[in-house]
């Protein structure tokens, strides 16, 4: 089984999303959760992937300089020996020391396509522009910002939907099935990654 370091800073949505994959999904007998991190100690994801039996960590990047908080980060998810780095809203920009650390092992997903936006608020984006369909895209990490290589995309119809809640709630849908549906892939070696 390869062992997976989740990351995120938040909600959890997706976490949640890749440990039910691992528990009884797609990911089952092919990964393991080997730590659930955070750079915020009080994200509300923590606390749920407590909940869900997983092993947690955290350490406040608050008022961090971005090299010596990220240096941390490598030596404390290193004594997990994670195969995988999966970024699951996690909102920081990663250091060069960091990706070099764990280069071709770290997967994000963004909530768009990544050679239309970068960055954050991706749905505020597609919702403001009123296009009739966004896109999701699962991506290895490189040193630029949403610049990696992309495992996967998939379409996302916005057509009818009039709130920012409603971009977002069709949006979760499709990321929470095609984060775990990709690693599953790669992991079975359908996938590759270019390095
Ligand atoms: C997700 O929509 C994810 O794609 C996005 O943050 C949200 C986290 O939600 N990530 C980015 O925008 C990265 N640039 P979650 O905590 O419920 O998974």
């Amino acid at each position: 089984k390869q062992r997976l370091a989740i990351l995120l800073s938040g909600r959890g949505s997706n976490m949640v999303a890749l440990v039910n994959a691992v528990q009884g999904g797609v990911l089952n007998g092919l990964a393991e959760v080997a730590v659930v991190f955070s750079n915020k100690p009080d994200a509300p994801g923590l606390e749920t992937a407590a909940a869900l039996g997983c092993p947690t960590a955290s350490l406040s990047s608050q008022g961090r300089k971005r090299d010596e908080f990220d240096a941390e980060v490598v030596d404390l998810l290193n004594q997990y020996a994670p195969d995988y780095l999966v970024l699951a809203g996690y909102m920081r920009i990663l250091s060069p020391t960091f990706i070099r650390a764990f280069a071709g092992r770290i997967l994000n997903i963004h909530p768009a396509d990544t050679h239309q936006h970068q960055g954050l608020h991706a749905y505020e984006w597609a919702f403001e522009n009123q296009l009739p369909e966004t896109k999701i895209t699962v991506h290895v990490v490189d040193e630029g910002l949403d610049t990696g290589p992309i495992l996967a995309q998939a379409p996302v119809d916005l057509r009818g939907a009039n709130t920012l809640h409603e971009v977002e709630r069709r949006g979760l849908a499709v990321e929470h099935f095609i984060y775990a549906d990709t690693l599953a892939r790669l992991l079975r070696s359908e996938l590759k990654v270019e390095n």
